[in-house]
């Protein structure tokens, strides 16, 4: 079966992709599946990579054939260089994006597989699309008896003053875009000007923002796989532990300081609060309509309540990444994982 993985793309988290990708490539079981990896560039176009000993070139190269996908072709590639006619490749079975953020983890490329007529690895349209957009998600997930952080959401030419915020949330307040993943564009504000210069932040990455409480609590994670015969599995619980040089868990701490945050796997939780927790990460996944995989993140308080902070439908899969290693811990090695999101998408 040839499976191709998408990575890259035109998202602020493009290099987590890469990073992502570069792991489900190397775990994924090569007697079974052929690997044709596509790299989505920065400015949207689709070039075919080749495998090097079985892993992503290193680097990825910025050139190679431009390919694009048929609507309603069923996994028909075809290859286009320019001046020559274009080259009909072997077609895809399945479409696997490890892409992260917008135009990727957001529906959009989900929508593509719908068109193309291919089956589709990981979440579908509405799940991730609800799921991508912070104030639709809280919506449904408040809609559905959970637990969110309490927040404003302010869209782009619309006035909101640092005094409103801190009225209605107390300080200090969290801004973050609607539709970011990796902690991009958020910041924490805790003075007028603090709050000005984070708004404005997050405004260049959204129209849309949300302005949050802080929740004082420890970061928990499950991951949440759902099987080929719709058995839903829920990872036993993981923690981030970030340093406390971060503030908060930003893109810096996940990835550019290697002591930035530690991943502990299983959380250390009473036993009834772990069991607590990973019934709310099935309810999230599925108040936001999600099937396939998601990671539902959480804040644990001291007093043990559990309050969900967001779901990811494209899980970061790197070498620091909470959704494989909680599944693992559950009894879910990496290749295992990645063959059971595929026969997932072919069922
Ligand atoms: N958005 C990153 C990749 C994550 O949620 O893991
Ligand atoms: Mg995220």
């Amino acid at each position: 079966l040839r499976v191709a993985i998408l990575l890259g793309g035109q998202s602020s988290e493009h290099e987590v992709s890469l990073l992502s990708a570069g792991n489900v490539v190397k775990a994924i079981d090569k007697a079974r599946y052929d690997v044709v990896p596509i790299l989505i560039s920065r400015s949207g176009q689709w070039r075919l990579l080749e495998l090097q000993n079985g892993v992503l070139p290193d680097p990825i190269p910025e050139s190679g054939a431009e390919i694009c996908l048929l609507p309603g072709g069923r996994g028909r590639l075809l290859s286009l260089t320019q001046g020559v006619a274009p080259e009909e490749l072997k077609p895809i079975d399945i479409l696997f994006p490890v892409l992260h953020g917008l135009n990727g983890e957001d529906g959009s490329i989900q929508g593509l597989a719908q068109i193309a007529g291919v089956p589709l690895a990981g979440c579908g349209i509405l799940g991730s699309a609800n799921a991508i957009d912070k104030d639709i998600a809280k919506r449904l997930l408040r809609e559905a008896g959970l637990a969110v952080a309490r927040s404003l959401t302010a869209r782009r030419g619309e006035a909101l003053s640092f005094e409103e915020a801190q009225a209605a949330l107390g300080l200090p307040l969290f801004v973050k875009p609607a539709r970011q993943g990796s902690s991009v564009g958020v910041s924490k504000a805790t003075s007028a000007e603090e709050f000005a210069a984070a708004l404005t932040e997050a405004f260049t990455y959204d129209q849309k923002v949300l302005v949050e409480e802080f929740v004082q609590g420890r970061e928990i994670e499950c991951s949440v796989l759902e099987q080929a015969d719709g058995e839903t599995i829920v990872s036993v619980p993981g923690e981030i532990v970030t340093a406390a040089s971060h503030g908060f868990y930003t893109y810096e701490a996940k990835y550019l300081d290697e002591s930035g945050a530690e991943v502990v796997v299983p959380a250390d939780l009473p036993q009834e609060v772990a069991d607590r927790v990973r019934g709310l990460a099935k309810q999230a996944f599925h108040a936001l309509g999600c099937d396939s995989m998601a990671r539902v993140d959480f804040f644990v308080r001291p007093d043990m309540s559990a309050v969900i902070n967001e779901i990811n439908t494209i899980p970061g899969f790197t070498n620091i990444s909470m959704y494989p290693k909680a599944l693992a811990a559950t009894g879910i090695a990496y290749p295992d994982l990645i063959d059971r999101v595929i026969q997932h998408g072919l069922a």
